[in-house]
């Protein structure tokens, strides 16, 4: 069984590359927290193996394909930070349920997006198609919330299961958006707490939950899982204005092309509302087919000159200080130390 051995955590493992991944987010002080991701990578990739009948290669291919781990890698220092003496029975478990919901979002993303790509790799449903893709992503889904169960940590599941409505939620305000040259900063924001945050506030809560921590620390964990995540979905969103293409992977505003209601461009409706018509012009031109090069340059100049990028950026900053702040609310702690720096290192990332 593919839960097997999943109820405690051994430490002992080596590294791999995907502990070398959340390297990326961490000290080169933090050996032990390396060492447990290292470990749970190996359970990670064992998980798909078991997926029945042809959903394999499409359920595996992600997590092969790489990814910074990020979510499990708070779940686990969640836990610690909750609460340092406590073994945190069923954390694993619960760490790795959160990649699996992280990998199944992104093979039906790609399919509600015609995406190409994914990880430098063509997007699973360009290889295995879309029905594999969305039913490899269920079944990825059905196997978290099995995790989740099989952790026996109490209120997991509920605390899952409240992470894929609002998660869902996220991805219905933006499907209602789509298109859209009239949405709002706020409606932006919703997205972004509803699309990334949620997952994150579920390793924040989980971590909590792991540890049998009380329930003002829980709230806290799950405040700054919220916060950070939605600060680190706001810096994706300005990445898609300010990135470098080639280090990203994809075209310059490839987002806004694609009629996602992304933050900065939100600023910058609400700023300069002739910048509607740009948008509706570079939409059009998406659909039909038709180059975007100069129609791109001249809305990214736009966006620019409105100032968004700015207040963009100053939106993520108080998320961030929110997150910082809901963790004060946990005892000092190196482990609380460890958050603080994988929650800064995800608002400024550069790809
Ligand atoms: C990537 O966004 C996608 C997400 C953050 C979440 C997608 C969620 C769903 C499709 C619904 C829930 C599904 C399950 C199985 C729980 P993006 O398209 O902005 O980013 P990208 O550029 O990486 O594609
Ligand atoms: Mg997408």
């Amino acid at each position: 069984m593919w839960t097997a051995g999943l109820a405690e955590l051994n430490v002992a493992a080596g590294r791999t590359s995907a502990g070398s991944r959340a390297a990326q987010l961490l000290p080169s002080h933090a050996p032990a927290e390396l060492r447990e991701v290292a470990h749970l990578e190996r359970l990670l990739r064992a998980v798909p193996q078991k997926a029945p009948h042809d959903l394999g290669p499409a359920a595996s291919a992600l997590l092969e394909a790489g990814g910074k781990r990020v979510r499990p890698l708070m779940l686990l220092l969640s836990a610690r930070a909750a609460s340092p003496q406590s073994r945190a029975q069923g954390r694993a478990a619960l760490a790795i349920a959160s990649e699996l919901v992280h990998s199944a979002s992104l093979l039906h993303d790609d399919v509600i997006d015609d995406g190409l790509t994914r990880r430098g790799l063509p997007a699973p449903r360009v290889r295995w198609g879309n029905s594999v893709s969305v039913i490899a992503g269920d079944w990825l889904l059905t196997a978290a919330l099995t995790l989740a169960q099989r952790s026996r940590v109490p209120g997991a599941v509920e605390a899952l299961v409240r992470a894929l409505h609002a998660l869902v939620e996220g991805e219905a305000i933006q499907l209602k958006l789509r298109g859209s040259t009239r949405f709002t900063v706020a409606e932006a924001l919703a997205v972004a707490r509803g699309k990334t945050g949620s997952l994150f506030a579920f390793c924040g809560e989980a971590g909590a939950l792991a540890a049998r921590a009380p329930s003002k620390i829980r709230e806290a964990l799950y405040e700054f899982g919220l916060r950070s995540g939605t600060a680190f979905q706001i810096a994706d969103d300005l990445l898609d204005v300010e990135g470098d293409a080639e280090a990203l992977g994809k075209a310059a505003l490839a987002d806004a092309a694609e009629g996602k209601p992304s933050l900065p461009l939100a600023v910058a409706l609400e700023r300069d509302p002739d910048l509607r018509e740009s948008l509706a012009l570079l939409l059009r031109a998406d659909e039909a087919g038709e180059p975007l090069g100069e129609r791109v340059i001249a809305l990214a100049a736009r966006v620019r000159a409105s100032g968004a990028l700015a207040a963009a950026r100053e939106l993520a900053e108080r998320e961030r200080a929110a997150a910082m702040a809901a963790l004060q609310r946990l005892p000092g702690s190196e482990t609380r130390d460890l958050l603080e720096v994988v929650a800064g290192a995800l608002v400024s990332r550069s790809s």
